[in-house]
């Protein structure tokens, strides 16, 4: 067990070798500030690594995860990450990032009890009664899961869209797109879900803030 655990710090070390011998500086120069393009909300699970899936390095991303990649109006901490890379860092795309297999997906789909965070996954059961229809006709347990992932990122974009941070920086012209996509841990293809928003038109007229 111990074993287990230095490893993480000797791997750092040879990161630190590997990172330093291909470029000097290379510390030096993240140490100077960041200005990532890119903010990431993606699922905690261990299987779905911003930076490694998407071939980015340190610097180019700015990451927030939470289970089953949800944007909530409550949550404090999701709410402080948008604004800062919305505002401050001003990245031009927001994405939002789900997975197939997603293990607070599924339980939000099923009737057990896990404890506290049947709190937080009572808001993809809400995402579920939204889209009842469609998704108790599909048959297949399977393809019903998949779908109900989908459905859920879609979701969490909307929710995006009805911030005041993401409205105000369309409003004075920042140039600010927000996606969903979904990756898949069989195969690790990411696929656009191709509902990306550059603006709040054609956005129900009672999140539209003047
Ligand atoms: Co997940």
């Amino acid at each position: 067990m111990e074993k287990s655990y230095s490893k993480l710090l000797e791997n750092n070390k040879k990161w630190v070798k590997e990172r330093t011998d291909s470029d000097p500086d290379y510390f030096t120069n993240l140490a100077k500030g960041q200005s990532p393009e890119y903010l990431w909300i993606g699922c905690s699970d261990s299987r779905v690594p911003a930076n490694e899936v998407t071939g980015t390095r340190p610097g180019e991303m700015f990451v927030h995860r939470n289970i089953a990649n949800m944007v909530v109006n409550t949550d404090l901490n999701l709410l402080s990450v948008l604004a800062y890379a919305v505002d401050v860092l001003k990245v031009k795309h927001v994405i939002v990032c789900g997975h197939y297999g997603c293990g607070g997906v599924q339980a939000a789909m099923g009737d057990k009890q896990y404890g506290l965070i049947d709190h937080w996954l009572g808001n993809i059961k809400n995402v579920y009664r939204m889209h009842a229809t469609e998704l108790d006709a599909i048959d297949n347990s399977n393809e019903r899961f998949r779908r109900f992932v989908e459905l859920n990122v879609i979701e969490q974009v909307a929710d995006l869209r009805k911030t005041t941070i993401v409205q105000n920086a369309w409003k004075r012209g920042q140039n600010l797109h927000i996606h969903g996509w979904v990756y898949d841990i069989a195969d690790g293809i990411l696929k656009d879900l191709d509902v990306t928003y550059r603006n709040a038109e054609e956005m129900h007229q009672v999140y539209q803030f003047s």
